[in-house]
């Protein structure tokens, strides 16, 4: 069974999306087949990983992205994977194993103007949609916008852990409260959709420091975010195993000129070919956190 993971905060610019690439991208390298599904209607995963061009002929039609699943229903998931995204200049393929469900911007019109079956949600489309070929990966990764609106319940709804991407500060504090508060509620929501075989409904499994300057210390509000993270161990409202990652990710420059040039760091340039298991860079910050994934047992 694949593992399915959202990314989320009720915070914007945390990192959510910087790091799912990357993650994603980490792990499709250590040999795991990973597809990323976009739920953020403002399509910074899918502009990334598919190029502007590549990207603006799925946005002019709206053929082949998210939405189509919903509205007008004409194809499934599985039509709309778009296999071994990463392509040179050439349309050779970088990085086989990484697979995108794409969107575009007109996911936002699943927050309105979709008038669907109310018998039938739209996470819960997508959720049996996703189950057709769940079988063809080890990784499916979610990532969301800052809210749990309909475009994110289908990652959430569909997924069985959640990572939180947080920066040391007051704001990803209170967006992991928020979080954990909405996901709650939403998990009463559709509750009556839920079968056992989903598996669990998702809970925080782990906080993940991003964008962390050289010589900045974290520690207090690491303090504070660990003392949060009991309160909801407690509560039960997140998971018995969830814990503050081990792997921190740096402020790194490669990290912003990443996303303009349309590749996961990894594959950017000299500064990050260096990828020796011992290599201190951002590329092994990201490669560190997808094992620290990988190893993680989910409760
Ligand atoms: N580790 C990092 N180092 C430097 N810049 C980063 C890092 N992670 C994210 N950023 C930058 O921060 C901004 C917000 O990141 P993004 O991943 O889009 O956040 P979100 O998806 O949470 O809104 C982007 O400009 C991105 O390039
Ligand atoms: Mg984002």
């Amino acid at each position: 069974m694949a593992r399915k993971i959202s990314f989320i905060n009720y915070k914007g610019g945390v990192g959510k999306t910087s790091l799912i690439v990357n993650t994603a991208a980490s792990l499709a390298r250590l040999g795991k087949r990973v597809l990323l599904c976009d739920f953020d209607t403002q399509s910074n995963a899918s502009i990334w990983l598919l190029k502007l061009d590549r990207w603006n002929k799925l946005n002019s039609t709206g053929e082949g992205a998210v939405y189509s699943i919903f509205d007008p229903g004409r194809a499934q998931v599985r039509d709309i994977v778009i296999k071994d995204v990463l392509e040179g200049k050439t349309g050779e393929k970088l990085l086989p194993g990484l697979d995108l469900v794409a969107t575009t911007f007109n996911l936002v019109d699943l927050e309105n103007e979709y008038n669907g079956d109310p018998k039938r949600p739209p996470y819960l489309v997508f959720y049996e949609q996703l189950a057709a070929i769940e079988a063809n990966y080890d990784f499916i990764l979610f990532d969301c916008p800052p809210n749990i609106l309909r475009a994110s319940q289908c990652g959430i709804f569909s997924c069985n852990e959640i990572y939180v991407p947080v920066n040391p500060d007051a704001l990803s504090l209170i967006g992991f409260t928020l979080l954990v508060e909405k996901l709650y509620k939403f998990h009463q929501l559709s509750a009556s959709f839920r079968r056992s075989a989903m598996g669990v409904p998702a809970q925080v499994q782990g906080l993940v420091f991003n964008s962390i300057k050289a010589g900045v210390d974290i520690e207090v509000p690491k303090m504070r975010l660990q003392l949060r993270l009991n309160q909801f161990k407690t509560a039960k409202r997140a998971a018995p195993v969830a814990k503050i990652f081990e792997t921190q990710i740096r402020d790194a420059m490669v990290v912003r000129r990443a996303v303009a040039l349309g590749l996961p760091v990894m594959l950017v340039s000299a500064e990050a070919a260096d990828t020796g298991a011992g290599s201190d860079n951002v590329v092994n910050d990201y490669r560190r956190l997808a094992s620290e994934i990988i190893t993680h047992a989910s409760a």
